[in-house]
């Protein structure tokens, strides 16, 4: 009853920001995503009759926050398979964990697929996604390869689906994520977003708005249309952004390096290169960009002074047993 499975972290264009119900943790908004490879997530999961709690290791250490949604995820998966054993998690990252590079989307993805592969769990693709979903709201995204559609039933239904729209190598995009921090972040996305809810005068509006972004976002990638899709994914970043900042009190996830690199994006961009930036609830700044772009791209981010090293990526491929 032990499995491995490995998971990519994904960054998504059309940001979810946003919770329609904390306890279920559905999302208010759908999302667009990219799955990125070379960083990769490694979890290892063993059921073993002897042990009278689950126990999560991350990168080593013992994690009882993480503990408590692993254990929801588990539980189900467990219910399905009729099986009442405690799991060892061992879970470890080639990047920077809970740092805004989406640990948590990669790490809940491969984390399902390890359990239901160990239980020797046959489960629908939905049913994964959903279970997925509970432990991160951007996790079911990185089951699927590509650039990624997780959609929401219209009229307050809590459901959803996830589904690739464009296989990597139908339009194969690079992604050059410029690190500028490594600690973990101070407000974890589920507060943030808990916290916009709450106290930003723009939430209503970015709820309201979100679902002309999506459409837009996904027809740009159906016409391959680069400029489309740049201009309406860092929109869709720069709201999100707005709303963590005027909620009370304020969440700024942007350090100066940050705010550089945008710049250096947009610049770029102006002088003809195919590059946009999107940034998640943390200060790394994820340039997405034509293939033939990337070696510039790189050069030109690695050279700013906060910029502490920048890593390569392509799309990748949904999560899979190892
Ligand atoms: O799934 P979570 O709780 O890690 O939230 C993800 C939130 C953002 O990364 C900021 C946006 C997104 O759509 O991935």
């Amino acid at each position: 009853m032990r499995a491995t499975a490995i998971a990519h972290p994904n960054v998504a264009l059309i940001k979810y920001w946003g919770k329609r119900d904390v306890q279920s943790n559905f999302p208010a908004v759908g999302s667009l995503s990219l799955t990125l490879s070379g960083l990769n997530t490694r979890t290892a999961v063993s059921f073993e009759a002897a042990r009278s709690t689950d126990e999560v290791l991350i990168n080593g250490q013992s994690d009882q926050r993480a503990g408590i949604r692993i254990t929801r995820c588990l539980d189900i998966l467990r219910d399905l398979a009729g099986v009442d054993s405690h799991a060892l998690v061992e879970s470890t990252n080639d990047f920077p964990t809970g740092a805004g590079l989406a640990s948590s989307a990669s790490g809940y993805a491969a984390l399902v697929k390890a359990a239901a592969a160990a239980l020797g769990l046959d489960i629908a693709q939905s049913k994964l996604d959903e279970i997925a979903r509970i432990g991160s709201g951007s996790a079911p995204r990185s089951l699927h390869s590509g650039i990624v559609l997780l959609d929401i039933a219209s009229g307050g239904v809590d459901e959803m689906t996830c589904r690739t729209v464009c296989e990597p190598d139908a339009w194969p995009l690079a992604i050059e994520v410029a690190i500028t921090s490594r600690a973990a972040k101070d407000v974890g996305s589920t507060g943030g977003m808990e916290l916009s809810k709450k106290a930003s005068p723009y939430y209503q509006a970015w709820v309201d708005t979100h679902p002309a972004d999506l459409a837009a976002g996904l027809t740009a990638v159906e016409k391959r249309d680069f400029e489309g899709l740049a201009e309406v994914s860092e929109q869709s970043c720069l709201k999100m952004h707005a709303m963590a900042m005027s909620s009370q009190p304020p969440l700024l996830y942007w350090s100066a390096a940050t705010v550089d690199c945008m710049h250096r994006i947009r610049e770029l961009r102006r002088q003809g290169l195919p590059v946009f930036f999107t940034i998640d609830a943390g200060p790394q700044v994820k340039a997405v960009c034509l293939p033939e772009a990337a070696p510039q791209v790189k050069a030109a981010l690695s050279e700013l002074p906060g910029v502490l090293d920048v890593l390569d990526s392509r799309l990748g491929q949904g999560a899979w047993v190892e």
